[in-house]
């Protein structure tokens, strides 16, 4: 069995490999710009772990790994704007570096880019693998779009909310693993419960990114504190503190709604009504349970507990995660 930190060199070699010294340079410098930073690489990483739990030969994965990654990070450079982030990986977004145009552009070729790369998978599976990432990149605009809907609404139900982050979050992790497994030669039921691992996984991620965005260290976690809170987005945070918040919950609507206040004034009003219901400690008990479940569907998968242990490093090294 491969351990993370052969799966993650593997990757990190993969991506030094590649080479986007093209032109026209305002299109391909982005995107050479975003991929070298890196980021954590955990998606191409589930797509690698996820073939080698059926297989030991990891080595058709690589190129469905690289197209998980490039598609990944394309999101992020469309979120960016959407979200007016300026900050990613610790670096200046690229709607800010360059302008709003070039990281919509640059976005698109990143998702041609990503189609190139599987396009080159195993003849015999690329019909499966096609339709799993056509259906994860439809699932994630669905999600976008679900969370900037929910912006404008006065409440928003966590079924609702997990539903948002299940489709713009869980379903790429999910999408990646289930890629890897499929050129693992999974069987169905096994591609659909290595599924439910990264669906629990992606939840889990996506309750860390949301206290994170209030609760992490801006050197650590490379994105700017408070940008929920500004944007006035439903995160779990809100959706758990509006449930506790008895008689004062339509003051803290009306703050998280408000776009007239400064930044500080506006995050620390925010974090007050937070911290009065304790909600870092509720979301942390979540994001727990999260885990555990998806430490439980690992059972269902039909391979030895020696070949799902690569699955259980990788949640372990996300569980504590600062970044
Ligand atoms: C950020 O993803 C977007 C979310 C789904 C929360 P990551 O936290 O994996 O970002 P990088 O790729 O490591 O920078
Ligand atoms: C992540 O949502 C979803 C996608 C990028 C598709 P966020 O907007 O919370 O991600 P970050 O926090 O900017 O990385
Ligand atoms: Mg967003
Ligand atoms: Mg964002
Ligand atoms: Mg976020």
């Amino acid at each position: 069995m491969i351990p993370y930190s052969e799966l993650n060199s593997i990757v990190a070699n993969s991506f030094s490999n590649l080479n986007f010294n093209s032109e026209p340079q305002n299109l391909y410098e982005p995107i050479k710009y975003i991929l070298g930073i890196g980021g954590k690489r955990i998606r191409p990483i589930l797509t690698l772990a996820g073939c080698n739990v059926f297989s030991d030969d990891i080595k058709s994965a690589i190129n469905p790994a690289i197209a998980v990654e490039i598609f990944h990070n394309f999101t992020l450079v469309h979120d960016d704007i959407m979200d007016n982030a300026d900050l990613r990986r610790g670096n200046e977004t690229i709607h800010k570096k360059w302008n709003n145009n070039i990281a919509i552009l640059s976005g698109d070729a990143m998702t041609i880019i990503a189609y190139q790369y599987l396009a080159s998978s195993n003849p015999k599976y690329l019909g499966k693998i096609v339709e799993i990432f056509s259906s994860f990149a439809l699932g994630i605009c669905e999600g976008q779009q679900l969370d900037m809907d929910f912006e404008n609404r006065k409440k928003v139900t966590r079924d609702e909310y997990l539903k948002m982050i299940e489709l713009k979050t869980s379903i790429l992790l999910k999408g990646a693993l289930q890629i890897g497994a499929v050129l693992g030669g999974a069987n169905d039921d096994d591609v659909k419960n290595i599924g439910e691992f990264g669906r629990c996984l992606g939840l889990a991620f996506q309750l860390q990114d949301d206290l994170l965005d209030t609760y992490g260290n801006v050197e650590t976690f490379g994105k700017n504190i408070g940008g929920d809170i500004m944007a006035g987005k439903k995160t779990i945070l809100t959706i758990e503190t509006i449930e506790r918040l008895g008689n004062k919950v339509d003051d803290f609507i009306e703050l998280l709604g408000s776009n007239t206040l400064p930044r500080e004034s506006k995050v620390n009003e925010v974090i007050r009504f937070y911290n009065e219901v304790g909600v870092k400690e509720i979301v942390e008990g979540l994001i727990d349970d999260y885990f555990k479940k998806a430490h439980e569907s690992l059972t269902q998968i039909s391979v030895s507990e020696e070949r799902k242990a690569v699955l259980v490093e990788i949640s372990q090294k996300l569980m504590n995660r600062k970044n």
